[in-house]
């Protein structure tokens, strides 16, 4: 057996006090708000061909700019997409990026993609290339997995161009590789497909998830297969508790269903572990994909118990997207009531409050964080829209509206409680921090002097546990 020595003691009590300050402090623990916005935009406006040709766009209502708003982000090479979602008129194309070689202006024009005629109608029966995709996946296998809604002006004359489709481009030469569109089965009434995730570990036998938030359910698409399911499962549904949102003083319910979708690497059976959650709960789940890519058993209801409950994220923990860093294992979360992005540890045992990080949290640069990614170069991507300004009141041109936050996901996740460098305490410590641990229960957001209050008696609590632990070590008491 294990004894800790006096030597490690010091370590271990330095360990305790960073802890402290990074886990016990009321949630979402604090960071270091590491983060730095690398764009940003009062409005979005695009490359036209020329500038007459941006003048007859204008004139003509085909580009209304307080209309066009990012909600998907994505990172690959030297790209950066955004999607712009047909919420309203006069959006010119609904997929488009930015040359991040180009750093002359941090609000720069966007580039169609893949160019301007994949966003042109040839005659009114026509549907555009790219209708309206919300989220965007750039696999390792250097494709672009487009998921088009179909849907033209969602907020107003709403009609539907096009069934909900996957399209695929190819990266290096932005061709149009493949493009499939879901069986009528699976789309329900008021199915919605928001979100998707890849699972690209085999290029020539890669899965794509798409997650329905308007009827719950999840499609499983086989590349190799060129075929797709639909999974249902109780999970999939928000919860009638979890649907209230108040944000910079708007206050909106939604009951959007099964939202957000995270990939974790090949565990050693082969399969991913998909991390997922509705978008109005406050619970995360979790299911092997070995259940979901076997189309007999994905549709079998024997599967139920499959699918694990991992935790709550806590009050006001509803959370968007979310992705998983497949070197850390961390997931982020886009956490739109607490104006925040967190992270969370996959290796830990349980998903709470405090096992949470806070990554970035502001109520200027970080107001309905929309999307989250990581790279392959390890970093951080994060997007902040303000949607709900723009769908229930109307962004001010004069305000910045629009921002992309970066950072390193090692800076990112520094002194929270995601840093992979801080070892995990033997239980009695956990258990003695429970115990000790301030109430915390719904302790709001904090700002100004209030943030000084609270590390104050945080710090008087950080001394208590250290002399609580150095008297067990005195008596011998701590053995591991
Ligand atoms: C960015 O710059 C590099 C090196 O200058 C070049 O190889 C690459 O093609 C550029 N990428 C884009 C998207 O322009
Ligand atoms: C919907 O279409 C009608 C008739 O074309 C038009 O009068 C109305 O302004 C449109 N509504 C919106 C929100 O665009
Ligand atoms: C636009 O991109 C598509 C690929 O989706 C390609 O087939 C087409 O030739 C391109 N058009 C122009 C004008 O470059
Ligand atoms: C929403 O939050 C604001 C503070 O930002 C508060 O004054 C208001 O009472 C809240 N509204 C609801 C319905 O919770
Ligand atoms: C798929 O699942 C069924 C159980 O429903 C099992 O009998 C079958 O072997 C599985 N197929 C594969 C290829 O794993």
């Amino acid at each position: 057996m294990f004894r800790i020595t006096r030597s490690s003691m010091h370590r271990l009590l330095v360990t305790v006090c960073l802890l402290h300050l990074t886990t016990f402090i009321p949630r979402p623990a604090l960071g270091n708000d590491n983060l730095r916005v690398a764009y940003q935009w009062n409005q979005i406006d695009f490359e036209f061909s020329s500038d007459t040709e941006r003048q007859e766009a204008l004139a003509s209502g085909r580009y209304i700019p307080e209309n066009v708003i990012p909600v998907g982000l994505e990172v690959y090479k030297k790209r950066l997409f955004l999607t712009l979602p047909r919420w309203k008129q006069g959006i010119p194309a609904s997929l488009a990026y930015i040359n991040l070689n180009e750093t002359t202006t941090q609000s720069p024009r966007l580039y169609p993609y893949p160019n301007w005629s994949a966003h042109r109608r040839l005659s009114e029966n026509d549907a555009q290339e790219i209708v309206s995709p919300f989220r965007i996946r750039a696999d390792r296998c250097g494709r672009l997995w487009v998921l088009d809604t179909g849907v033209d002006e969602l907020l107003g004359n709403t009609t539907v161009f096009a069934p909900t489709s996957l399209l695929v481009y190819d990266l290096t030469s932005d061709n149009l590789l493949r493009r499939y569109q879901f069986p009528s089965d699976h789309l329900k009434e008021n199915s919605f497909y928001a979100n998707i995730a890849v699972e690209d570990a085999v290029c020539d036998d890669t899965f794509a998830y798409a997650a329905d938030l308007g009827s719950p359910g999840l499609v499983v698409y086989s590349w190799k297969q060129q075929e797709s399911w639909r999974v249902k499962h109780h999970f999939f549904y928000p919860d009638p508790l979890a649907g209230n949102y108040n944000i910079t003083g708007i206050n909106f319910q939604w009951d959007d269903g099964l939202f957000g979708l995270a990939l974790s690497k090949p565990q050693s059976d082969g399969f991913a572990t998909l991390f997922f959650h509705p978008l109005s709960s406050l619970n995360e789940f979790s299911v092997s994909t070995k259940v979901l890519r076997n189309r007999t058993y994905a549709l079998d209801t024997r599967n139920y118990k499959e699918f694990k409950v991992l935790g709550s994220r806590g009050p006001n923990g509803q959370a968007g997207v979310a992705f998983l860093d497949q070197k850390t294992g961390v997931i982020f979360y886009a956490l739109p009531n607490l104006n925040a992005v967190t992270c969370w540890k996959t290796s830990n045992r349980a998903l709470n409050f405090k096992s949470l990080g806070r990554v970035y949290m502001s109520s200027v640069e970080m107001v309905f964080p929309n999307d989250v990614k990581v790279d392959d170069e390890s970093r951080l991507w994060v997007l902040s829209d303000r949607l709900h300004q723009y769908m229930y009141e109307s962004l001010n041109r004069n305000d910045i509206n629009f921002r992309v936050l970066t950072a390193t996901v090692k800076d990112a996740i520094q002194n929270t409680a995601c840093d992979t460098n801080i070892k995990p305490l033997p239980d009695i410590i956990t258990n003695l921090g429970d115990i000790l641990r301030p109430s915390t229960s719904t302790v709001a957001p904090k700002s100004g002097s209030s943030v000084a209050l609270t590390l104050q008696s945080n710090r008087f609590i950080t001394v208590l546990l250290a002399t609580v632990i150095t008297l067990l070590f005195s008596s011998n008491l701590i053995t591991t």
